[in-house]
């Protein structure tokens, strides 16, 4: 989620990486840093973009250096917790893509043995870590720490007392070495790099590299790797978007790794239980709650309406959903045992905070589900929990709209386990949760399937789209998408309410998405297509792998695969966000910045 760039090499380091950083600028990150080794160590930290950046650094001479630009996600947006986190005695520096799992564990432990902290994160602890087995040789000591730590990392890792080099390594987080004559570079993005050099080479999962002006070498495991170095013949633009057309297809694309991210260290398998730290505070407070009020906007409210029937479902809690600028000017009903949650992936967008700002006002307790650390509503409201998401481009919002739903299904169980929820329940939709990043990647390796089908259905101006229970705002999410990408026009119905009304406009010009998976709401489904089909209506049906008798009546059929239904949202809305993305690709729309629309609405 944030961007690194480092080098090694003969030249003067710090233009490099500083022209790296400017072109990853583009995700907005919140903070920016990097140190230059030059005998003593030069660091630098700020708040905001390094474009913005006023300081003159022309005296800041040396050969080796790396940065970072951060999105916040353990730490609030500060100078401290910008990157490089450095050791006790500043010798040793770290910039830190990724999520260390048992920082806080790992922290205290250091403390006890005399060391001190300056910032946050769970990243400064890989740093005292590696002070701490230091000895002269810094890949040595980077390899000894890196087997404390659980999670995910791409790092970058200098000393004054091994100067020469850069150490990288990687776990499920993005590192790439740019290739160079006497000089190495190292990014976690291709784009950062790719005016400076076109050749790289990938580090995979578990790979430690050393980089020097007169050459690299990768382990893993002790073990010497070969790796092939590749040429990039993309352009930046091309780049910056990991090789896809639009942002949209690549957010869609990290949709099974934002519910990796949400969920990362957070399960607790052997308990059927999640560990939500944004809400250890009110932890006793959300015992007495019997009422949750959900509030979002746009895509935000749909995943709300998920929440809704999970939390009744599953926590015996009575939900209420509504949008932010109607909720505003309410007069909700509320009591001392009533607390509202608000899910917002900018955690700006102004009805929300509104909304949010109401119910202070009333004394309620106030909840936040926000992708942006240190956002309004993050700061505002009482306790909350960050999605994790990363940066979200495109205008459209798709995997926060997956991550926010992860996240209330922790949420659920959560709360579920505070009151009836048993421990086998639990347990079951805990490790559903861990299986559903795979399943989400089987429905993305079937995307020319959807892209086929957008091709054939691409001369509709009008669709439908059909769901129950927890389909049904998956259904006004997928007619979201639609409109807004592609301007097609398209509403979402509960399907049992197709008979009062949407029929009289279902006929062969008018075709239905029907979000059909083997539930307990299947049969009712398939009585509402075959009402679309009396009507001459074509009709595309969602359903379950494995399910023949739905070729029989549906026209067409997109599969997804078996999970448990409060978890089918996070996989049936890939295909209609695919199907919304495709649409609008051959029509040539504006896809990642469509007309009349903007990412946060921070206006009434
Ligand atoms: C805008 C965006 C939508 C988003 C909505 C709510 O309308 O275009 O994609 O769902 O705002 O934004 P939020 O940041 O509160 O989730």
């Amino acid at each position: 989620m944030c961007g690194i760039v480092g080098y090694v090499g003969s030249k003067d380091a710090l233009p490099i990486v500083l022209a790296g950083l400017k072109r990853l600028e583009y995700r907005g990150y919140d903070s920016y840093g990097f140190c230059v080794l030059n005998g003593k160590p030069f660091l630098f930290k700020q708040i905001g973009k390094i474009s913005e950046n006023s300081d003159n650094f022309d005296h800041v001479k040396g050969n080796v250096a790396i940065s970072h630009t951060r999105w916040a996600t353990t730490g609030e947006v500060t100078k401290e917790n910008a990157h490089p986190h450095s050791d006790c005695k500043e010798e040793i520096f770290v910039v830190h893509n990724g999520i260390v799992e048992n920082y806080k564990e790992l922290k205290n432990n250091l403390i006890g043995e005399g060391h001190v902290f300056k910032s946050e994160t769970d990243t400064e602890v890989i740093a005292h870590l590696i002070e701490k087995y230091f000895s002269g040789n810094l890949e040595e000591a980077v390899k000894k720490a890196l087997k404390e730590i659980r999670g995910t990392y791409g790092l970058a890792v200098i000393s004054t007392g091994d100067p020469e080099k850069i150490v990288v390594a990687r776990m499920s987080s993005p590192l790439i070495i740019g290739v160079g004559v006497d000089e190495f570079l190292v990014a976690s993005d291709p784009s950062a790099i790719i005016t400076h050099t076109r050749q790289i080479i990938n580090l995979d999962d578990g790979e430690i590299a050393v980089l020097k002006k007169a050459g690299f070498s990768i382990f893993k495991e002790e073990k010497e790797s070969q790796k092939q170095i590749e040429t990039i013949d993309w352009d930046i633009e091309q780049a910056e978007k990991g090789g896809y057309d639009h942002f949209m297809l690549k957010e869609i694309m990290e949709e099974p790794n934002t519910i990796e991210d949400a969920i990362r260290g957070r399960l607790i398998l052997e308990d059927g239980n999640v560990k939500l730290g944004g809400l250890f505070q009110v932890e006793e407070k959300l015992r007495g709650i019997n009422n949750l009020l959900l509030i979002g906007c746009g895509t935000a409210h749909y995943a709300c309406a998920v929440g809704e029937y999970m939390l009744e479902d599953y926590a015996s809690i009575a939900g209420e959903t509504d949008i932010g600028s109607e909720f505003r000017y309410r007069k909700p009903i509320v009591n001392k045992n009533t607390a509202a949650i608000f899910v917002s992936q900018s955690g700006e967008t102004a009805d929300t905070l509104a909304a949010m700002r109401e119910m202070k006002e009333k004394g309620i307790l106030t909840l936040g589900i926000t992708n942006v650390v240190g956002s309004s509503q993050a700061r505002e409201t009482d306790a909350g929990v960050y999605t994790r998401s990363g940066p979200e481009i495109a205008v459209a919002s798709t995997k926060a709209f997956i991550g926010q739903l992860a996240t209330l299904a922790m949420l659920t169980v959560y709360l579920g386990r505070q009151r009836e929820m048993s421990v086998v329940t639990g347990k079951r939709i805990v490790s559903e949760l861990v299986n559903l990043p795979n399943l989400a990647r089987e429905i993305l390796g079937h995307r020319e399937e959807i892209k086929n089908i957008a091709e054939k259905y691409k001369k509709y101006r009008d669709f439908w789209f059909i769901g129950r229970k927890y389909n049904y705002p998956v259904a006004l999410e997928g007619a979201l998408k639609l409109k807004e990408v592609s301007y097609v026009h398209a509403e979402g119905t509960a399907g049992g309410e197709l008979k009062h009304g949407p029929l009289a406009l279902i006929d062969e010009n008018c075709p239905t998405i029907a979000i059909c998976p083997s539930d307990s709401v299947y049969e009712k489904m398939i009585a509402n297509i075959e009402e679309v089909k009396a009507r001459k209506g074509k009709v595309i049906a969602l359903a379950t792998e494995g399910n023949e008798e739905i070729k029989n009546i549906a026209d067409d059929v997109i599969y997804i695969p078996k999970t448990l239904e409060m978890l089918t949202p996070l996989l049936s809305a890939i295909p209609l966000h695919l199907f919304a993305y495709y649409m609008a690709a051959v029509l040539g729309r504006n896809i990642d910045k469509p007309k009349n629309l903007a990412k946060s609405v921070t206006v009434e």
